[in-house]
């Protein structure tokens, strides 16, 4: 798949059912933009809803924000690739830093996820990104390019074209501090630089690289500057039909 600029918002574990189809409404009537990827990430408790109503009715996508490595089976509490694929959920964020601290995800077990999701038919937003330790030891740049080698390298030049990677500072995460521009489109440009020396240039041209960490609408406009950036993965700020709108335009208009 050709590279896209996406929006993309991480509602994480908020809103409940009442709030959550009135964010729907409000979004829905924003009017988003058609020249930009819209995809949402909302609890699995509401992907449903998201399918009928957002995909359906207002023409966005739908995300869920994790899925088990196994293809079934004695897991409670666990959703699977092909659960989300059965109900016509078509993205899934694999690798959010939350989920790699307080749930113990390791870069193999990630690699496992990607592999069940991609072959049942899923596109997967994969996230990286550094501590703010690694960030002051100056080793940002390798540990995110592992990171990627560890969890995606194994994959095939078609399975690439589903796969989209979005970069998250761990430091800039609900925190308020934004990487800057020129902080994100570093990074952006390793990667893309890494995936062309290591894998292919071709590959490299076609990954959507998405920036997250305390995007907001004061914001955006800057961070999408960046020639390597190509959207954004959206947290807080997603959660408020006015705010996830003026990333959306900010981002059609860059
Ligand atoms: P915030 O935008 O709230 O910093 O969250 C970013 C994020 O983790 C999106 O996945």
């Amino acid at each position: 798949m050709p590279r896209r600029k996406i929006a993309a918002g991480n509602w994480k574990m908020n809103k409940n059912y009442d709030d959550a189809l009135q964010l729907i409404r409000d979004i829905s009537a924003t009017n988003p933009p058609k020249e930009i990827h819209t995809v949402l990430a909302v609890p699995s408790i509401y992907l449903k809803n998201g399918v009928d109503m957002l995909m359906h009715i207002i023409g966005l996508d739908v995300a869920a924000q994790n899925c088990h490595q196994e293809p079934s089976g004695a897991y409670t509490g666990e959703i699977s690739a092909s659960m989300l694929s059965s109900i016509s959920v078509p993205y899934v964020v694999i690798g959010h830093s939350e989920r790699r601290e307080y749930f113990h995800e390791n870069s193999q077990q990630l690699a496992s996820k990607v592999d069940v999701a991609l072959s049942n038919g899923l596109q997967v937003i994969f996230c990286c990104g550094e501590s703010l330790d690694i960030r002051k030891s100056g080793n940002h740049v390798p540990h995110v390019c592992k990171q990627i080698r560890e969890s995606l390298f194994h994959l095939s030049d078609d399975q690439w074209s589903n796969v989209i990677i979005a970069y998250e500072p761990i430091w800039a995460i609900g925190t308020g501090e934004t990487a800057s521009p020129e902080q994100a489109q570093e990074m952006h440009q390793a990667l893309r630089t890494m995936i062309a020396n290591e894998k292919s240039s071709n590959i490299a041209e076609n990954v959507s690289i998405l920036y997250g960490g305390s995007v907001k609408p004061a914001n955006a406009k800057d961070i999408f500057t960046g020639e390597d950036v190509d959207g954004a993965l959206v947290g807080g700020a997603s959660l408020n039909a006015d705010g996830f709108k003026e990333i959306m335009d900010a981002l059609a208009r860059s």
